[in-house]
């Protein structure tokens, strides 16, 4: 309601702007998006629905404009050519140190922020990078599949027990079991669980959160040398941490913001692939005939096997599952995070040199990218095998960043969601209902308009969970 009110004034003063007959400011020859309000620029309209305002400047004003959002003046680039260049970042006239800043202030409500970044961008960065690669991932990945086996083992009892299915929030769902297992993982078994509706609501109030006890507790225990079981990953972290001289409180917050970045993005797109798969009965069959060749032909049928199987195994086999990741991560990123210039400098973008000032704030509109039907047909669809043996979308795929700021944890990540839907398409039989219980195939509800740096759900979806090898009159009918 309130919505429709703002829409509509809106587009009334638009109106207005336009029967102005306002002619297009440049600024170092890039468009100018008329500010609509003093101050506030473009910001109400850009907040109620950011890809459809950043689509209609792009439309107007082009691959690169200038745009006022509350006070902050960014330069959108939304061709492939241009955010590859910026991501790029061959001179290194970029920083993403304003980003980090601001996540650790206010997830972290770090005190000595300047410090706190510098330490995570030149130590805490490279510890994450080495232990997420394809040469270290084992460490985490082995304790990751431990944990998680174990977790769905006790869903599969509970479920087996059951004379219905088990019905969950599909996002509760996954976002409680990556949790814990991940925080297992990387944390060591003193982590605490029951902070995770601590982190339900960091996820749902992170710009107004004020404290959480609970984790910042276990962070503290950290700093008497209590890290036993954690991996080597946050062992690392700390140390480099110790070594500065940081406040108790300072680190606490940096592992917190750390904590919330190893789990959000992650929690997304396992989210946005599951239900992309079960919205889908002819690409979840797929899957489900993938997960069972796969683990038939090179695990002798066994989950267990696959489970204590090195990483670099599962991502040679599963192609379909790795693909519908990638693909995911296509449809659901919608902007990385910004940079700040350094130093005048310019990027190449497919309409030539773009000048860029020192200060100037930029936005890579990674969803102009990924939507392009020139580059991707049928953008708007998801297909499952779109980059099954695709080579060629380094420059366009855009979803872990690019350049130096290339997500960290990138293989990880895909690790543990690879995991979480071979377990849970080889132990289950799996449907999605709306909170009346209707099913939901082929009319996934839209996503939340107002979705600016990942697509957020409307609604809440349903998980219905049975055994796989149920007898029939044991299910819930759908249809
Ligand atoms: C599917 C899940 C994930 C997605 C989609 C994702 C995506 C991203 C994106 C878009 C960026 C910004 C890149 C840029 O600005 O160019 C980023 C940065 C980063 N990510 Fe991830 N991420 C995921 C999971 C993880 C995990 C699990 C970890 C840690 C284990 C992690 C650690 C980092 C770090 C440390 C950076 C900062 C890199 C830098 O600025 O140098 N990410 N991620």
């Amino acid at each position: 309601m309130y919505e429709d009110i703002i829409i509509a004034l809106c587009a009334l003063l638009a109106f207005v702007l336009a029967l102005r007959g306002s002619r297009t400011k440049y600024e170092e020859g890039v468009p100018v998006v008329p500010a609509l309000l003093p101050w506030l620029g473009n910001a109400v309209w850009y907040g109620t629905n950011p890809v459809k305002y950043l689509k209609q400047c792009q439309e107007r004003y082009g691959h690169a404009f200038r745009l006022l959002l509350a006070g902050n003046r960014y330069l959108v680039v939304s061709d492939a050519l241009g955010v590859h260049s910026l991501l790029r970042d061959k001179q290194k006239a970029f920083t993403t140190f304003p980003v980090h800043r601001l996540m650790t202030k206010t997830v972290g409500r770090v005190t000595q922020d300047f410090d706190v970044v510098q330490i995570m961008m030149e130590r805490l960065f490279p510890i994450i990078n080495k232990e997420c690669s394809p040469e270290h991932l084992d460490r985490l990945a082995f304790s990751f599949n431990g944990e998680l086996s174990r977790q769905f083992g006790a869903v599969d009892d509970q479920v087996r027990a059951l004379p219905t299915s088990l019905v969950t929030p599909l996002s509760s769902f996954i976002t409680k079991h990556l949790y814990c297992a991940a925080s297992k993982t990387v944390f060591g078994p003193l982590f605490p669980f029951e902070t995770f509706a601590d982190f339900e609501y960091l996820e749902k109030n992170i710009t107004s959160l004020l404290s959480l006890s609970h984790l910042l507790y276990t962070t503290r225990a950290w700093h008497d040398g209590q890290l036993h079981g954690a991996s080597e990953m946050a062992t690392a972290m700390m140390s480099a941490m110790k070594d500065t001289q940081l406040s108790k409180s300072d680190v606490d917050g940096t592992l917190l913001t750390f904590m919330w970045g190893l789990h959000s993005n992650t929690f997304r797109i396992a989210y946005w692939f599951l239900a992309f798969l079960l919205n889908d009965r002819e690409i979840f069959d797929r899957v489900k005939e993938e997960i069972d060749t796969e683990l038939r032909d090179h695990y002798g049928g066994d989950l267990n096997r696959a489970v204590s199987s090195p990483s670099s195994s599962l991502d040679k086999h599963f192609p379909l599952i790795s693909s519908g990741i990638k693909e995911t991560m296509r449809l659901v990123v919608l902007l990385n995070s910004l940079r700040e210039a350094d130093t005048d400098t310019e990027i190449r973008t497919s309409a030539g040199p773009l000048q860029i000032r020192k200060g100037d704030i930029l936005m890579p509109n990674v969803n102009a990218v990924h939507m392009d039907d020139n580059t991707y047909e049928d953008a708007k669809t998801f297909r499952l095998d779109r980059f099954v043996g695709d080579e060629k979308s380094k420059q366009t795929h855009l979803g872990f960043g690019g350049g130096t700021h290339l997500c960290k944890g990138r293989f990880f990540a895909v690790h543990v969601i690879k995991m979480l839907t071979i377990h849970c398409v080889r132990l289950w039989d799996l449907q999605l209902t709306d909170a009346s219980g209707k099913p939901i195939v082929g009319n996934l509800p839209p996503p939340d308009p107002r979705s600016s740096g990942f697509l957020m759900p409307s609604v809440e979806v349903y998980l219905h969970i049975r055994p796989r090898d149920a007898p029939s009159n044991n299910r819930t009918v759908l249809n």
